[in-house]
C-alpha cells in the first residue's frame, strides 16, 4: 500500500521522521544510550572492521569518521565482495560489523562467516531481526525502518546512520572521549531531529525545480567533503540507481586530481556543503567549478548561502544542526533529487531496471 503517495519510494522518503524516532525510542532511554543484552565493551575494542554492500556501505563509511573522530577508535570499512576474498587479516582486538536492510546479501553474509573464528565479536545493523545476518551475529541492532519496499533504499539509510551514531557516541563515553556537554548538545539536536526532517521534506519544491533540468543532463558530478564525502557517494548511487544518469562523486579535494577534466557547462555539479569547519575548502573548490562554466546545485544551510555568492545555480537551503549530524539531515535532498529526477525522466522509480532489492547471489 503506497499510502496515497505515487510511488514506495515516495512514501518511504516521507516516513523518515517517524521511523527515525522509532529508531532513537529503540536506543535512547531518559539516562543515555542503551544497548540490548549482552551490549558491545567498546572500552575493549581496538579496532572495527565495517563490512557492507552499496547504499550500507556507504552508511559503513559515514559510520568510520563518526568512529574515528568522537570515539578514536580505528575503523576499516569494505565492501563486502572485496573484503571476502581478499582474505584480510583479523588480528585479536578487532570487532567486525555488518550493515545490512535485508539481512540477507550474499556479499555480506560471507564476509560474516569468514570473520566467525577470527573477530572477537561479530555484530550487525540490520532492519530485518529474522534474517540470516542477525542470526549468526552475537548481537543484532535492528534499524526499526519497517519493511523497505523501494528498491533504492532510503529510510533504512537514515536509521542505519541513526543506530551507528548512537553506537559512536557509545564507544565515545566508554573510552572517554566525549564530554558530558557535547553529548548532551548532539543527544538533543538528535531528539530533534524528526522536526528537522520534516522541515528538510518541505525544500520539496527547490528539488523539484533542479530536477527537471538535472533530468536533462548525461552526466552528473557530486562533491563532498569530511561527512559529505560518503553521502556524495550515496547520492551518486541514488541518482544513478533510479534515473539511469551517469553519476559520480568525488572528495571535494580530489576534483584538481582529475574529475575537473570533466566539468563543463553541460555537467551540473552537486554540492553538498553545510557551512561546517570544512566549508571554506569546498567553496573554493565549486569557485573552480563555476569558473569552467559549470552548473552548481548547492545544498547547505542558511549561512552557507550567504556565504557562497550568487553564482550558484541552485541553492536549498536547510536547518542547522551540529556537525556530526549533518550526514541525518543531508540524505533527505539527496534522496529528493534522486526521485524527482527519475520522475521526470519517467523511469520505473520503485523498481529500477536491473536491480533486485535483495542481492542472494553473488
Ligand atoms: C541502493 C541499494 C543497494 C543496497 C545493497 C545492500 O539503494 O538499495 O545498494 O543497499 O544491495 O543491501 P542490504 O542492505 O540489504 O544488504
Amino acid at each position: 500500500d503506497k499510502g496515497g503517495y505515487k510511488h514506495f519510494m515516495a512514501k518511504e522518503i516521507a516516513e523518515q521522521p517517524s521511523v527515525m524516532s522509532a529508531a532513537l525510542s529503540a536506543y535512547l532511554t531518559d539516562t543515555g544510550i542503551a544497548l540490548p543484552d549482552p551490549g558491545i565493551d567498546f572500552a575493549r575494542v581496538e579496532r572495527l572492521v565495517m563490512v557492507a554492500c552499496g547504499t550500507a556501505y556507504y552508511a559503513c563509511f559515514t559510520a568510520k569518521y563518526w568512529f574515528e573522530k568522537l570515539a578514536g577508535l580505528p575503523v576499516e570499512v569494505d565492501i563486502a565482495s572485496e573484503f571476502r576474498y581478499r582474505e584480510p587479516p583479523v588480528l585479536p582486538g578487532t570487532s567486525a560489523l555488518f550493515v545490512s536492510q535485508s539481512g540477507e546479501t550474499a556479499d555480506t553474509l560471507a564476509a560474516l562467516r569468514y570473520c566467525r573464528d577470527k573477530a572477537d565479536a561479530i555484530y550487525s545493523v540490520i532492519n530485518v531481526p529474522e534474517s540470516s545476518i542477525a542470526r549468526e551475529s552475537d548481537l543484532a541492532l535492528p534499524i526499526h525502518a519497517g519493511a523497505e519496499i523501494g528498491v533504492a533504499s532510503t529510510k533504512a539509510f537514515t536509521c542505519q546512520l541513526t543506530v551507528l551514531l548512537l553506537l559512536a557516541l557509545k564507544a565515545a563515553e566508554a573510552r572517554g572521549r566525549l564530554d558530558p556537554e557535547a553529548r548532551d548538545e548532539i543527544l538533543t539536536a538528535l531528539r530533534a531531529m524528526p522536526g528537522t526532517f520534516n522541515t528538510a521534506l518541505g525544500r520539496d519544491e527547490v528539488i523539484e525545480a533542479a530536477a527537471q533540468q538535472l533530468a536533462e543532463a548525461r552526466d552528473i558530478l557530486f562533491l563532498g567533503r569530511g561527512l559529505m564525502y560518503p553521502l556524495a557517494l550515496e547520492g551518486a548511487l541514488k541518482l544513478k540507481e533510479i534515473s539511469y544518469i551517469h553519476a559520480e562523486a568525488y572528495a571535494s579535494g580530489e576534483l584538481k586530481h582529475g574529475p575537473i577534466a570533466l566539468v563543463d557547462s553541460n555537467v551540473p555539479v552537486i554540492v553538498m556543503a553545510p557551512k561546517d569547519s570544512l566549508f571554506e575548502k569546498t567553496v573554493s573548490n565549486m569557485q573552480e567549478v563555476m569558473a569552467r562554466g559549470g552548473r552548481v546545485c548547492l545544498v547547505t544551510d542558511a549561512a552557507g548561502a550567504a556565504a557562497a555568492g550568487d553564482e550558484v545555480w541552485k541553492t536549498v537551503v536547510l536547518p542547522d544542526v551540529p556537525e556530526v549530524l549533518t550526514p541525518l539531515l543531508y540524505a533527505l535532498p539527496a534522496q529528493l533529487l534522486a526521485y524527482h529526477t527519475a520522475v521526470a525522466k519517467g523511469t520505473d522509480v520503485d523498481q529500477p531496471r536491473n536491480l533486485a532489492k535483495s542481492v542472494t547471489v553473488e
